[in-house]
Order: structure tokens, then C-alpha cells, then sequence
């Protein structure tokens, strides 16, 4: 088994009587799709946030490449290598495509690229995962919504992350963007990196993952490797009231 690139120990956020994330332990390895499965509650987005210095957490530790890190705010993280597309969409509407590409980054990279070094590493990095060039010099709200969160995936790939979290990020996008963007997922981490993919979808969480931890009621389930990743096993963890027939395949 790969040496962790991230790891979560003991982990517990909460706000106010919300027990949002507790006592939570993960390990996350390079060169692994990392997924994140839980209902609707389960602490999902808690755990994103901490991982993202969004949030703080009210106890326990996170540590990359086995020394402690703090994340007390966003932009810790991003210094870090980690980059992360979030569950809301955020756009500047009014603003272009490109101009909410490089929206939010370190004025530093932003100063050092030349404008037309912006254009083509935006360019490069929507071409990983649209399957027609959108112009980057339109309005971004003027975009449909499957676009509009390809930008923001965009946004992160152009700062070359080590460690890129994804939550939920394929709610807005059709079949064909989805595989694009799978494809895309999958080369990022063939490179060593890590991906760590949130999703309430089955489907996408047996095709994508290297490994899936599953969360239920702010709590660490179990972590599954590759092959103990089926429907029934991942049913039955997110869901403890399930009853599957005998027979019965999912
Ligand atoms: N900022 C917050 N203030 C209070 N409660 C929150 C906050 N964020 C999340 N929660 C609560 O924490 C729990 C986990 O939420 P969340 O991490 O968003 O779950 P998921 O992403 O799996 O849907 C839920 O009960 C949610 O209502
Ligand atoms: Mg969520």
C-alpha cells in the first residue's frame, strides 16, 4: 500500500450542538482517486473545508507528507498545492472567462504570466475538460451552467495542484462531460498527485475510485480499496437501514 500524501487524524469539526465531522481518520495516497461518499449531511463539505483551510477544525490533526499542517485560511492551502473546486459554483458573472480563471490567485503568478501566457494555460486547461473551446473573452454568467463549472475546474487546474478536491462538482454536467472530465481525473493522478473526489452517486464512485471512505452522520464508516467497491457493500455502509434481498444485485 502507497505511504500517505495527506492524512486526516482525529479530525472532529463542529458548530455548536453540530457534530459536522468527528473523530474522523483518512488516509489519502499519490496516484489515487480518493473518494468521499455520504448522504446528503454526512459531512462531506465539512471535511472538504478543513482540507481547504476554509474551515478550522475544534480538534485533531492534518498532516502532509507526514509533518503537521495548518490551514487557517484558504490561501495556506493553495501554497500547500492544494487546490479545490467547491460545491457552490462561485463565478463573477459580469467578468470573462478568463479573467474568472485566474480570479483569486496569489497576485504574485498572476503579475508573473504575461497576458497571453493567462490565455493559452487557460486555454490548455479547458481543452483537458470541454469537448468544444469556449471563448474566453464571453461574460461568464452568460455561459450555460455545465460551463460555468467547467471554468471553475479550470481555475484549479491552472495552478497545477498536487492535490485537487472536487465536491460535487458534476451535478450540472451532461454524460459526454463527464466522461471528459473522468478522463481528465484520472491523468491528473496517473502523475503521482492526488484527487479527492466528493460524489452521493454511485455510478461515478464505483467507476472513478481507487478508494472510497464512506461518511454517515458526520462519522468514518470504512475506507474500501479497489476491488471491495461494490454497490451493495457501498449501499450498505451509507446506509445502515438498507435491507438488500438475498439475490438481489445492485
Ligand atoms: N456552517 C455551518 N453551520 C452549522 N452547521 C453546519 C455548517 N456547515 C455544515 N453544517 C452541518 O454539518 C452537517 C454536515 O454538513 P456537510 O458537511 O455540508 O454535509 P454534506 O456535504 O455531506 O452534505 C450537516 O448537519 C450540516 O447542516
Ligand atoms: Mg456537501
Amino acid at each position: 500500500m502507497a505511504t500517505a500524501m495527506l492524512t486526516m487524524s482525529s479530525v472532529t469539526k463542529r458548530y455548536g450542538e453540530t457534530m459536522a465531522l468527528a473523530d474522523a481518520d483518512v488516509a489519502f495516497a499519490p496516484g489515487h482517486v480518493h473518494t468521499i461518499l455520504g448522504e446528503n449531511g454526512s459531512g462531506k463539505s465539512t471535511l472538504v473545508k478543513l482540507l481547504s483551510g476554509v474551515v478550522r477544525p475544534t480538534a485533531g490533526e492534518i498532516s502532509l507528507d507526514g509533518r503537521p499542517i495548518e490551514l487557517g485560511r484558504p490561501v495556506d492551502a493553495h501554497r500547500l498545492g492544494i487546490s479545490t473546486v467547491f460545491q457552490e459554483v462561485l463565478l463573477a458573472p459580469e467578468r470573462s472567462v478568463l479573467e474568472n480563471i485566474f480570479m483569486g490567485f496569489d497576485g504574485l503568478l498572476t503579475f508573473r504570466l504575461s497576458k497571453a501566457e493567462r490565455r493559452s494555460k487557460a486555454s490548455a486547461a479547458l481543452a483537458s475538460i470541454t469537448r468544444t473551446p469556449l471563448d474566453l473573452d464571453q461574460p461568464a454568467g452568460s455561459m450555460p451552467l455545465a460551463q460555468q463549472q467547467l471554468i471553475v475546474l479550470a481555475r484549479s487546474l491552472v495552478r497545477d495542484p498536487r492535490i485537487l478536491i472536487l465536491d460535487e462538482v458534476t451535478a450540472a454536467l451532461d454524460f459526454g462531460d463527464r466522461d471528459v472530465l473522468f478522463g481528465a481525473i484520472r491523468a491528473f493522478v496517473e502523475t503521482g498527485r492526488l484527487a479527492i473526489f466528493i460524489s452521493h452517486r454511485m455510478d461515478e464512485v464505483r467507476r472513478l475510485s481507487d478508494r472510497v471512505t464512506v461518511l454517515r452522520s458526520g462519522r468514518v464508516v470504512e475506507t474500501l480499496e479497489a476491488g471491495q467497491i461494490t454497490g451493495p457493500r457501498l449501499l450498505s455502509l451509507m446506509l445502515p437501514d438498507t435491507r438488500i434481498p438475498v439475490g438481489h444485485h445492485v
